[in-house]
Formats: C-alpha cells, structure tokens, sequence
C-alpha cells in the first residue's frame, strides 16, 4: 500500500530525465550577427553564468558588459479576446485587483515574490497578466513550472480556455508529453522539465519571464531551479523572475543573501476567504483514520445542508478504498429509480441502467476502476458492506478521486459542476491542499496525516510513512472550505494533537539523500556544489555522502590523494554524463551505464526496472488471524518459495540470488502475458509487474538516446540469460551497489554468537543478516552486495546477490585496502591482475579517501 506515493515522489525526480525535446521545435534566434559568432557570445555568457552558480558572491556578477545586453520593452497591450462568461469570472478573483501594483513590480524589479491564498488566481491569472503586457510578444515566451504534472496539464488547459485560445498557443510540456509546438507562447510544465532544459541552454534563450509556481512546497527541483535562475535572470535582463506561493512563509527566498543580494519585493493578495469553522475530535485519534473519515462524511452527508465535502487521505489505495466504500453506501439511483450498482470488487458492472447523469458521468463512477491499476486493492483491502448499513442512500452523492497519477481527463471531472441533485465528494490526497482549487466545497475532512518518504542515513533504507502533517497544511487543507461559502473543517484528531504538530512541513531537500541532485548539479557543470545558493541547504554530510558515492561509482572524478579537504568540486565523468540520462538513482543508472556487455542490457534495464519499483512480491510474513489461517499461509509460502527457487535456477544464476528471482518473476509473467491470475497463484503484486513493464520501456527509450547504436527495442518476454551473461550481470550488479558491499563474518570474529551467519558492512557496526525468503538463505556466499537494509526482527538486507571475491579489486579498487600485504591473515594474491587481494578483517576501509574534513567557506 505504500508504493503509490512513492510514483508520485519519484515523478518529480523522474521530469528531470528524458524530456522530449520540444524546445528544439521552438525558433529561438539570435537577433544579429553570425549565428557562429554569436554561438562563442553565448558560450562565454554561460561559462559566467555558471560560474555565478557556485561563486559566493552574487554582487560579483552584475557586471556591466553582462546587463542591459537587450533594451527593455515599451508597456504594450496585447488584447486577448475572452468569453463574457469567463471574464466575469476572472473579476471576481482577488489577483485581478492587484494586477497594476504586480505588473508594475514586476516591470521595475528582476524577481518579484507573490503571495496568495489558494484559490486567489495566481496560477490561471498572472501568466495572462504578462501575455496582455507583451512579455510574450516578439521572441519570448512565458514559462511556468509546478512541482506536479497534474496542476501543469490541467492549468494550460484552463489557460487556454480562459484566453479563448488553442493548446498550439498555451502548451504543457510534462516528463514524457506535451503539446508544445512553435507558436507556443505560454509554456506550464514540470519543474524538473525545466531544469532539464537549463542542462541543454543554461541561459533559457527562449523565456522572457519565467514564473516559479507553488515555491511554498519547497520541492527539490523547485528549490534548485530558484537558486540557478537567482544567477541567470540577471545575466539575462530584462528576462524576470516571478516566484509564486500560497503561503506567506517565504524568507527562505526573499531575505537569503547567498541567492539575492537585497530583498526580494513581495506581494501579497489577499484572498476573499469566508470563515471556516474548525472541529476538532474530541477522543484521542485512533490508527483507523480512513474509518474515522467514512463515518463523518456519511454524517455530514446525511445531516447538513447541501456543499461539497472535500476529503484528504494519505495515498491513492486509500483514496480509491474510501471511493468504493462511498459508493457503495449511497449508490446512484437512476431517474426510473432502478439501482446502479457498480460491483468495483470483480471490475464488471451490474444493473447498471441509464443514468441520470449522461454517459459521461457514468464512466465517471466506472472509468477509474477499469484501468485495473489498483488490482492489489481490489484483492486486497475490502471495507465489506459496513457502509450500506449505516447510511441510508438518500442525495446521491457523486464520488470523485483525486491524486497525483490519476489519469488527467479523470482528474478534470473535478472542476465541472457535479450533476444536478447530487451532492460532489473528492477524496484527495494532498495534491489538492494548494495547487488545484475545487469549486463548491463547504466541508472539509482532514485525517490529518501525510506519507512521507524517510531516509536512514546509516542504513541508507528510505521507507514512507504515513505521519502528522504540519499545522501550516492543516490550516490550508481548512481553507478549502470557505473559498465560496462560510464553511467547515472536521479535523479527526484534537487539538492536543494539533498543537504538537511541527509549525512547517520542512523543504524536502533536507530529507532525502542527494546523489541524484549532485549529479545533475555536476552535469550543469556546477563543480562547486557547497557554494550553490539553496534557498535551504541540504546537511553537509548528505552532500559529502553524495559526492562520495557518485566518486565511488566514477560518475565523478576522483580527488588527488593528498587533498587535506576535499571541498566537494569534483567535476563530472563522461560516465557521469551518461549516468545523468538516467531517470534513476545514480547506483543503478551506473548499472545501465554498463550494460552494454554480452547483450545484458535488456536484463540490466529489467533488473533496474524492477529494483526500483518496490515491493514486487507479495508480503507472506504477516502473522495470521487464527490457527487455520497460518497453516494456510505456511503452505502458501511454502509455495512461493519452491517458485522462487525455480527462478533463481542454479549454479551461477542462483548467485545471482534476489535478483535473479527478480529477473525470473518479470520473465515468467510476461511470458504468461502479465494476467491478474498468475500474479496473484505466484505472490507478485500485479500493479507492480505493470509498473515494471512501463519503466522497461522508458529505460529502453532512455538507452538508445543515450547510445543510439544500442539500437535496443523493447520485448516483453525475455529468454534467461545464459551462464556468461549471468556472471557479467553479478559484476555489473557489483559495480553499481558497490557500497552495499557486505563480508561474511569469520569464525575467529564471532565476538558474540549472535553474529552467527552475519555480515559485515562498512557502514554499520553490528552485522547484517540474509533473510530466509532469500534465495541465498542456505548458499552464504563469502561476499554479497544488497540492494538495502530493511530493520524488522534482525538487520535483514533485500535484494543479495552473490559475489566473487577477486572480483572486489578489480572492481572497487577504492574500497579495498591494498598492500602492503598484511603478516595476518597471510596475503593473497590475484594470480590475474597481479595485485593483492582485499583480504584482511578491515577490507572495507577506503585508505584511498579517507573521510575528509569539509568547511563550507
Ligand atoms: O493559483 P491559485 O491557487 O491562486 O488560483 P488558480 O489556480 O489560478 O485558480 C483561480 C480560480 O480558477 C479558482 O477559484 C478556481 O476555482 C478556478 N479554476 C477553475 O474553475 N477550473 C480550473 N481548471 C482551474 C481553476
Ligand atoms: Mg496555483
């Protein structure tokens, strides 16, 4: 239940990557000159630019040959030609007021900072502001980012609705789609699109103002690209900067000397916000918040007056449980008064009549289930019938949901009108807390959690977890209610709870491990990655722990030896280059790097496919309800482990171990055509295997860019690989998780017997353990590489695979500890490459970089 929030955190990592090139389409000219003259201009602006990126000092440069390069643009009015309908609308938002005092700042500053309420017109408004300005006339466009490619799709269609104009003009540009075309002239699109193009044109030719949309959620590329474009538009005057956010918390930006020499302008809007009532529960919350949040909504629903009621949960198998179990409690009725009841339980429908709302609404009910993408549920989870006795199906209540993956036609229905005589529910997770605003809601459900992805810096396991949220998104997730209408919020815990709760949702960038950041830094060419103007600076240690992995996995180049302090300015490796491709953590972009060996590559993109979508196999240690149930279910892991062994196969494919199974499951289903029944006979979990499929063909997609003469094509079905292709696989393995190398503990360590069959890392004292369902469990080789350390009875490590000890020099020369050969334990040699092995108790230090001191100057 875990994995879907994840999708919509790593969709965010993903936008960086692979982003069709649509900017090539768009003409971007040089105004004089000869374009090759002009290409050496440019260049030599970018190096400074760059260089600006990681200086210290900002002032340094405003220099003068670099302004004024272009001379602003007389005030134009460029006429847009809305419906009457529309334009009415418009001015009833709060923006429309301020629209002198905004454009002015933003014609007299560089960067403007506007603040607003949700709801107030920032997205849909101030991109129409500019274009009526002329900022889009002539060569220049307006981009947008958000952090979410839902808000960017469906904000260029409003847009472009608003303005009465085609898609060709106002155009969304998202990880893998988009419609840009060259008469675009406003551009939404995801953040990590956008940094994607700073990599191709550090100087955004094309952008007249670029507006930093939803900055108050402090996502990553949201707050890197603020840090880069505080160096670029001043090199780019009069390009202008706009940063947008629904909170007033924005000191982080306007008053960080390290990103704008003086203070930002800010401007805030105040929203027309009608009061909302809290309620807070009165007994202490308990862990069945979803069942909290069912009783309330049929309470509200069956009690007060008419008003959508808008619900937030913490992921999408909860949202789409609380949709069954909403619809099963107040079924449509159709205007002949026979029952539409959709059974979601087995995808098909029964006694389904015509319904009152048209066939569009109809799907609306169907569609989301149909997809099937939520098999696991299906199979899983099931409320019962709970509902239907507790609520009387009275209005018909129109049950939408809504969450970051949701297919966008879907996530549009929210925004129409409900139908007539039903009363709408939205159950969200928090994507609709600020970047989308749904008319008519009155009431407010807040569970007042949130599934938040957490990193174990030791153990390097990063998990998600659903936790409180902070008291700044309950308060929004409140203001929800009271955009049209006084309003209420049921907030299902009390507010002893509530004031324990942090005041800020602090900026992702400080919990997460940076790697993947670093090395789309370095392949910016920004060098000096502790000198970049974070809005919030990630912790020292998660940048030297980035810099140190990406060294060790030669995406970076190594420091000279004698280094005292390192200062974290190693530049990037062609290998680095090819690893930032990737739309993976750099340890398994290094594993596609790779690849291209004895044909692997297509066992290499499965294996990253299906490492990086979670939980592929289903859970089988859950303790069970009653005696017969765990008989049940001994038998049925019982079974599940013969299949795993028969997928790791033998010799040196089953040391190939967990990833083998994991080749051998992806192999297996697609041969039997990826169905919900073999999933299920053989304990995979379906959405996962779907998952694996699509990332398979992305990574395809990614490989031949990278390398067109891989010439790779995707097919599904796979043979095994053959004994060679196994054992290049394990050393390709081994490059790429080489710090998650772990050692058989020896007989003469065994300080405690508890070690027994444990393992040595490098990283954490007390030893680490093979898991039964592995199937390594019995072989224990001496050496093996995980792919994390998951804590629950034992440190257990997931995903083993076996590897052979001369292999380590040669291919983690910078973790072995070479000669001078040791008296104790007696060196040994490699007969093949002449060195000494890795041998003695102390393997894993790397003599070659010691941890160095870092000072941030
Ligand atoms: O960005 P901000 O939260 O300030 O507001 P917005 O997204 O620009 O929305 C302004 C208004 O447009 C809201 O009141 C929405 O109800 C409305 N809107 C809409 O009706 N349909 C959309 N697809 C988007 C916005
Ligand atoms: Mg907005």
């Amino acid at each position: 239940e875990q994995e879907e929030e994840e999708e919509e955190e790593e969709e965010k990592e993903e936008d960086t990557n692979n982003t069709t090139d649509s900017s090539s389409e768009d003409d971007d000219e040089e105004e004089e000159g000869d374009p090759v003259e002009a290409a050496d201009v440019r260049s030599a602006e970018e190096e400074k630019a760059v260089e600006a990126v990681q200086d210290k000092a900002p002032e340094k440069m405003l220099t003068k040959e670099l302004c004024n390069k272009r001379k602003p643009q007389p005030a134009v009015f460029i006429p847009v030609d809305r419906l009457p309908e529309i334009q009415a609308a418009r001015l009833k938002l709060p923006v429309l007021g301020e629209e002198q005092v905004i454009m002015e700042a933003v014609r007299e500053n560089m960067c403007v900072v506007l603040c607003g309420e949700t709801g107030s017109g920032k997205t849909t408004q101030i991109p129409q502001f500019l274009y009526e300005a002329g900022y889009a006339s002539g060569d220049g466009i307006i981009g947008i980012t958000e952090p979410r490619r839902v808000a960017a799709v469906s904000m260029s269609q409003r847009v472009a609705m608003e303005m009465n104009m085609s898609t060709r003009v106002v155009s969304y540009q998202i990880r893998y789609e988009g419609n840009v075309t060259s008469d675009t002239k406003i551009k939404f699109m995801t953040d990590g699109v956008l940094l994607k193009e700073i990599q191709k044109d550090f100087l955004l030719q094309k952008y007249r103002v670029i507006i930093i949309d939803e900055a108050h959620e402090r996502s990553v590329y949201t707050d890197i690209l603020i840090g880069l474009l505080s160096r670029i538009v001043p090199l780019r005057r009069p390009m202008k900067l706009l940063i947008m956010s629904a909170t007033l918390r924005v000191e982080d930006f306007t008053e960080n000397k390290k990103l704008f020499p003086r203070p930002l302008p800010v401007i805030k809007v105040d929203a027309r916000q009608f009061p909302v009532t809290v309620h807070f529960n009165r007994r202490t919350p308990t862990d069945d918040y979803v069942g909290e949040a069912f009783r309330k909504i049929c309470k509200i629903h069956r009690m007060l007056p008419p008003g959508g009621i808008l619900v937030f949960l913490t992921g999408q198998a909860e949202v789409h449980s609380m949709c069954r179990r909403l619809r099963r409690a107040f079924p449509f009725r159709s205007n002949r008064g026979s029952l539409i009841y959709l059974n979601l339980n087995h995808f098909c429908i029964y006694k389904l009549n015509i319904s009152p709302f048209g066939d569009e609404d109809r799907q609306a009910g169907i569609g989301d289930e149909e997809d099937g993408s939520d098999l696991d549920l299906e199979l899983g989870d099931d409320p019962g019938d709970e509902g239907l006795e507790k609520c009387d199906p009275m209005l018909p209540l129109y049950v939408l949901p809504l969450y970051s993956l949701l297919a966008p036609e879907q996530q549009g229905k929210v925004f129409r009108p409900p139908p007539a005589g039903t009363r709408l529910c939205v159950v969200a997770t928090n994507v609709a807390e600020t970047s989308l605003t749904i008319p008519g809601i009155k009431y407010v459900v807040d569970c007042g959690r949130v599934k938040k992805r957490f990193y174990d810096r030791v153990t390097g396991v990063s998990s998600f977890r659903v936790t409180w949220t902070s008291q700044a998104s309950a308060n929004q997730r409140a203001g929800r209610a009271g955009r049209t209408e006084p309003g209420h919020c049921y907030r299902l815990y009390s507010s002893a709870v509530f004031s324990d709760f942090q005041e800020f949702s602090e900026a992702e960038i400080t919990r997460r491990p940076v790697d993947d950041l670093v090395l789309q830094m370095k392949d910016l060419n920004i060098e000096k990655v502790v000198n970049f103007p974070f809005p919030t600076p990630p912790s020292m240690e998660a940048l030297v722990a980035a810099e140190h992995l990406l060294v060790s996995l030669g995406a970076l180049e190594e420091p000279p030896r004698d280094m005292e302090r390192v200062r974290l300015s190693c530049p990037i490796t062609p290998l680095g280059r090819a690893m930032a491709a990737f739309p993976v953590a750099p340890r398994y972009a290094k594993m596609l790097a790779m690849g291209k060996q004895q044909g692997c590559l297509p066992y290499v993109i499965t294996l990253v496919a299906a490492m990086t979508v979670r939980e592929i196999f289903e859970e089988t240690d859950r303790p069970a309800a009653s005696e017969e149930e765990n008989a049940k279910m001994a038998q049925r892991r019982a079974r599940l482990g013969q299949m795993r062994r028969l997928w790791a196969g033998q010799g040196a494919s089953l040391l190939l171990g967990d990833l083998m199974v994991m080749l051998g499951a992806v192999g297996a289903c697609e041969y039997a055509g990826c169905t919900p029944k073999f999933c299920q006979e053989n304990g995979l979990r379906y959405k996962a295997m779907l998952e694996i499929r699509q990332l398979r063909g992305q990574l395809t997609t990614a490989v031949n860019a990278v390398d067109p003469e891989a010439r790779l094509y995707l097919d599904a079905k796979m043979a095994p690989p053959t004994e060679s292709q196994v054992l290049c696989l394990q050393q390709i393995v081994l490059a790429g998780l080489g710090d998650h190398l772990a050692r058989r503990v020896q007989v003469e360590e065994l300080l405690d017997p508890k070690w027994h069959n444990g393992y040595k890392t490098p990283l954490l004292d007390s030893p680490v353990f093979i898991h039964p369902n592995s199937v390594l469990f019995k072989t224990l080789p001496d050496y093996v590489v995980y792919q994390e350390v998951l804590e629950t009875s034992k440190m257990y490590m997931r995903g083993v695979s076996a590897v052979q000890e001369e292999w380590i020099p040669q291919i983690l020369p910078r973790y072995c500890h070479f000669g001078p050969p040791l008296e104790d334990p007696p060196p040994r040699f490699c007969p093949d490459s002449g060195r000494v092995k890795c041998h003695c108790k102390s393997t894993f230090f790397r003599v070659g970089w010691p941890l160095p001191a870092v000072e941030r100057d």
